[in-house]
């Protein structure tokens, strides 16, 4: 469960501007739960701040949006508040919580807005309840070094509350332990967060769950970009050389998917059920890596080749 701050004896409001400085000045440590923690009730003051939210959507709305142009690679759902900067380790944003009633909601699927996608996060994170009854969510707990990572492996989530994001409170997400399956806010709510501008985070992956939330359904964003379909491209139309840079990475890449993603376009260009057998005896079982082993089983599978 993330760690729930009691912050309610905090009464002062500041600007954004100024959260934004606190942070700052504080140079806290958002790989560290308690430095994290320590600078709540920055946040807190901010959440007490009715109004900046609201005219900071006025004014992008007025200038065509052209700060969230710059800075925002998010989905509509996230307004960014302050963008990750050099130097700096984290950035601020705010997150649209759209009811079950909400005809956007309702047209573009809960799963687009992540409301039953159970996850974990591969960073810690603070987040507050600013406006509406909140996200619903039931969380779990597990042991992330336990879990290797392969679609379908058997997770062992331990269900701990079922509980609402309510209006002012604050918490910490804490990064491999807390998996939260969220669910539809009850009316148009908002949160504000802020979350970690690390470099190195993303080289761990976060899980996606079944909706059971009892097995891995798959990692997410380890990397930036599709890479598959980018290999599949270099696979068909970079000769030689494309194959050899494929076959670096199937061996090499620092990210076991990536390795994977590499294994599964060099069995995809072999013609043979034979050559398709061989790359992925070759270079996905034989993997030092266990992940990478065990998702070669699963494509064997797939493609009844096991
Ligand atoms: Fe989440």
């Amino acid at each position: 469960m993330p760690v729930n701050l009691n912050l309610d004896h905090i009464t002062e409001s500041i600007s954004l501007e100024e959260c934004h400085q606190q942070l700052v000045d504080s140079k806290f440590d958002p790989n560290d739960e308690e430095s994290f923690i320590s600078v709540a009730p920055s946040l807190k003051k901010l959440n007490n701040n009715r109004t900046f939210l609201a005219d900071i959507l006025i004014q992008e709305l007025e200038d065509h949006c052209t700060n969230q142009e710059k800075s925002n690679t998010y989905t509509p759902q996230v307004i960014m508040l302050k963008p990750a900067e050099k130097d700096l380790n984290f950035f601020m944003r705010a997150n649209i919580w759209l009811p079950k009633s909400d005809p956007l909601l309702q047209a573009s699927g809960e799963k687009s807005f992540f409301y039953r996608v159970p996850h974990d996060h591969n960073f810690n994170f603070l987040t507050t309840g600013y406006m509406g009854s909140g996200y619903h969510s039931d969380y779990y707990e597990y042991d992330y070094e336990k879990v290797v990572g392969f679609p379908g492996e058997v997770a062992n989530l331990r269900f701990v509350e079922h509980k609402q994001l309510s209006l002012g409170q604050t918490m910490l997400y804490r990064a491999y332990k807390d998996v939260h399956n969220q669910l539809p806010a009850d009316d148009l709510s908002v949160t504000l967060n802020v979350m970690p501008a690390t470099m190195f985070n993303h080289l761990r992956p976060q899980y996606i769950f079944n909706e059971q939330c009892n097995k891995v359904e798959r990692t997410t964003v380890t990397t930036n970009s599709s890479v598959e379909p980018t290999l599949q491209l270099i696979a068909q139309c970079g000769g030689e050389k494309g194959r050899d840079f494929i076959t670096r990475m199937a061996t090499n890449s620092v990210i076991d998917e990536n390795r994977f993603s590499a294994i599964k376009t060099l069995t995809s260009v072999q013609r043979s059920t034979d050559g398709k057998a061989n790359v992925l005896e070759q270079y996905g079982l034989a993997s030092s890596s266990e992940l990478v082993r065990e998702m070669s089983k699963v494509h064997l599978h797939a493609l009844s080749l096991g």
